[in-house]
């Protein structure tokens, strides 16, 4: 069975056309642009998202086809997790523009709830953070429209391509509405936050079939495969025992970890959040987030140290080290463990002789410094270390940040021969809603081990973490 799976990311929309043993059979990309709203907001186009995922969709298609694979048999949709618009259920047309996962203008709104923090923490799983859905579509409600539905992205993509008004459990766990326990919404939550929870989409399982879509050629395809990408992505990895972690390099980095199907809460200042839902059971893990990765090399390359992200480790192989540069990615606030929305970023320890390449390195070192302190936070929690991590994103094909990450965690870190793990693992799970099984697994390409002394790889990171006592205090 050949899957189009389509993984609507933050900054493209990747579609592939998956064959029954994981082979890609054709692959497209088509870029989507955030906006700047202010100091604090970052918008999408709705309209832009949906063309992406019909062309990135046909493209693929167009690319297996010329390639003489023909038939598609079912359609699989991963979404960017906590992006919410509001929207005419009738029509389908946006009322809003797409508030991002990475928009803080909701901030207010949590510290309205703060003195709720700990039950809602108790009941969903998550932190009151504006990084999640349920505050941002408060925040649409009370600034910009009191009309339509407020979803997250899937709903609205699901409802263009035909499908019934679902989210699936995975992406209604990112929302803070959902009881983690029961993986139903929560009146409780819904109370606290002004949603009304009859308006909400319903809560389906991640492989099932939830309609049928005649975008992509006309025929009739079963939309089965629904799920958010970090979600996705740790399930294309295999993922499937306590303790297994993967981290997706993407827009942002996201290190998620498999907890088994008790609905964990963390201690260690993680969220916790469905894993997946499978035939009505459910699977949970615990994540972290830096929410500045990607975003941050495309940062480089607009003030003119890198000519282009694909540039990194050329600059960064110009210096044997970051010459005592400390950057700690807090460029969009900064989530799990800090949860920290008003931080900013820092370069620091800067002299007369840093070079591009220095400030390249310190980039790459802030990032993988701040997955190690994720790493910390899940052997907190679990109570036992990682023994490897499992990576994918466009930034892996960095070899300096593969080393930089295996170094700081003192353990191998896997890198996926694909970087599209997200759309392998919705493609998985559709091929499991139609009956078929199979290994989900995205293969690993390249195994990079720690080569930096433990002693070294203390000292840097005393470094970062004393950069980001400041950048907290
Ligand atoms: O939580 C947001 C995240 O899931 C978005 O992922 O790949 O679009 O950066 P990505």
């Amino acid at each position: 069975m050949n899957i189009l799976a389509i993984d609507q990311g933050t900054s493209a929309t990747k579609a592939l056309l998956v064959g029954p043993g994981n082979e890609i059979l054709g692959r497209a990309e088509v870029p989507v642009t955030t906006t700047a709203a202010g100091g604090d907001g970052v918008e999408a186009d709705p309209e832009e998202l949906w063309s992406s995922v019909v062309s990135a969709g046909e493209r693929a298609l167009a690319a297996a086809r010329a390639a003489g694979h023909v038939p598609v048999h079912a359609v699989a949709l991963a979404n960017q997790g906590e992006t919410v618009l509001a929207w005419d259920k009738a029509s389908g047309r946006p009322l809003s523009r797409a508030i991002v996962w990475q928009d803080r203008r909701s901030v207010g709104i949590c510290e309205r709830l703060s003195d709720q923090a700990d039950d809602l923490r108790q009941v969903t799983g998550l932190p009151l953070d504006p990084y999640f859905a349920a505050p941002k579509m408060t925040w649409l409600r009370e600034n910009v429209t009191d009309l339509g539905v407020i979803t997250t992205t899937d709903t609205w993509l699901l409802h263009r391509l035909g499908a019934q008004y679902v989210t699936d459990a995975s992406t209604a766990s990112r929302t803070m509405l959902l009881d983690l326990d029961a993986a139903r919404w929560s009146e409780r939550a819904c109370d606290a936050f002004g949603i009304d929870a009859a308006t909400l989409p319903r809560v389906a399982d991640c492989a099932g079939v939830v309609g049928e879509t005649t975008v992509f050629g006309g025929r009739p395809l079963p939309v089965a495969g629904i799920a958010v990408d970090q979600q996705a992505a740790l399930y294309a990895h295999g993922c499937v025992r306590t303790g297994d972690a993967k981290c997706t390099y993407g827009t942002g980095a996201f290190l998620l970890v498999t907890t088994g199907e008790k609905a964990p809460r963390s201690t260690a200042g993680l969220s916790a959040s469905v894993a997946w839902r499978l035939a009505g059971k459910t699977a949970y893990c615990l994540d972290g987030q830096v929410y500045t990765a990607g975003s941050a090399l495309r940062w480089l390359t607009e003030i003119g140290v890198l000519p282009a992200p694909a540039d990194l480790d050329a600059v960064a192989g110009t210096v044997p080290d970051s010459g005592g540069v400390t950057f700690v990615p807090a460029l969009a606030g900064l989530g799990a463990p800090h949860w920290a929305p008003h931080a900013k970023g820092q370069l620091a320890g800067l002299t007369m002789a840093t070079a591009k390449g220095h400030i390249a390195r310190a980039v790459v070192e802030g990032i993988a410094a701040s997955v190690a302190v994720l790493a910390g936070a899940v052997a907190a929690d679990l109570g036992d270390p990682l023994t490897a991590l499992r990576v994918d994103g466009g930034l892996t094909r960095s070899r300096v940040l593969l080393q930089a990450q295996a170094d700081l965690l003192g353990v191998p870190v896997l890198a996926s021969r694909t970087p599209d793990a997200t759309a392998l693992g919705v493609a998985a799970l559709a091929r499991l809603g139609q009956g078929e099984t199979g290994s989900p697994s995205a293969e690993v390409e390249l195994t990079v081990r720690p080569v930096m002394s433990r002693d070294e790889a203390a000292e840097r990171l005393s470094r970062y973490s004393h950069a980001l006592t400041s950048t907290l205090s």
